[in-house]
């Protein structure tokens, strides 16, 4: 798939199965990540990955949180098994530090450009996924749990996999609806 393809032709799959990434996949996953612009080349990003076991903890993770909510029932138990909706999940962090030159939100978005940067290659490879944030991305015993403080930032969590069914026929955006000249 050429490079213009991949861009415009981009989509989500949020129904993915095994198999997932592969160790050699997801290195190229990684080195796509890790080249998001960066201002100040502060590589203002962590990944939490998560897979087998992976998931279950992460599943733990959303349970908590979701009891310190009050949630109970199947709202609770869907907690649990919310990453389990595919073989991988990725969580993109923004890890922010103080600079004279680079707001956190420019941290922010360096983070966010890297995880369309790994959904990319995930697609390049054959693979797909979704960017899900959701109220964990926010929660304050997830962001505790995952080591995420002050400014920091939970960007997304990238679901990767095999795609259970094909690109979705959606009509784009016509770019002419958003852009204006000076
Ligand atoms: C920051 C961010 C957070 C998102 N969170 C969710 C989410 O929690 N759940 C969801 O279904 N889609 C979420 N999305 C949207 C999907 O990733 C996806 O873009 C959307 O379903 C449209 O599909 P497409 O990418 O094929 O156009 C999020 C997107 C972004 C950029």
């Amino acid at each position: 798939m050429d490079a213009l393809t991949l861009l415009t032709q981009r989509h989500s799959s949020p129904r993915l199965t095994e198999p997932g990434p592969d160790a050699s996949q997801l290195d190229t996953i990684l080195a796509a990540a890790v080249k998001a612009p960066d201002h100040a080349a502060l590589t203002p990003w962590q990944f939490v990955i998560a897979q087998g076991e992976g998931l279950l903890k992460l599943g733990e993770i959303f349970y908590r949180a979701a009891q310190a909510k009050g949630e109970s029932g199947e709202a609770l138990a869907r907690a649990r098994l919310l990453p389990t909706r595919a073989p991988m999940v990725i969580t993109v962090i923004a890890k922010v530090q103080a600079h004279p030159k680079v707001p956190a939100i420019e941290q922010h978005l360096s983070a966010g450009c890297a995880a369309m940067a790994m959904q990319m290659a995930a697609q390049a490879l054959g693979l797909g996924g979704i960017w899900r944030t959701g109220s964990y991305a926010f929660d304050p015993v997830v962001r505790q749990a995952l080591g995420v403080e002050g400014e920091d930032q939970i960007v997304g969590f990238l679901y990767l996999g095999t795609p259970l069914s094909k690109a979705p026929n959606k009509k784009s955006p016509d770019p002419a609806d958003y852009v204006c000249y000076l």
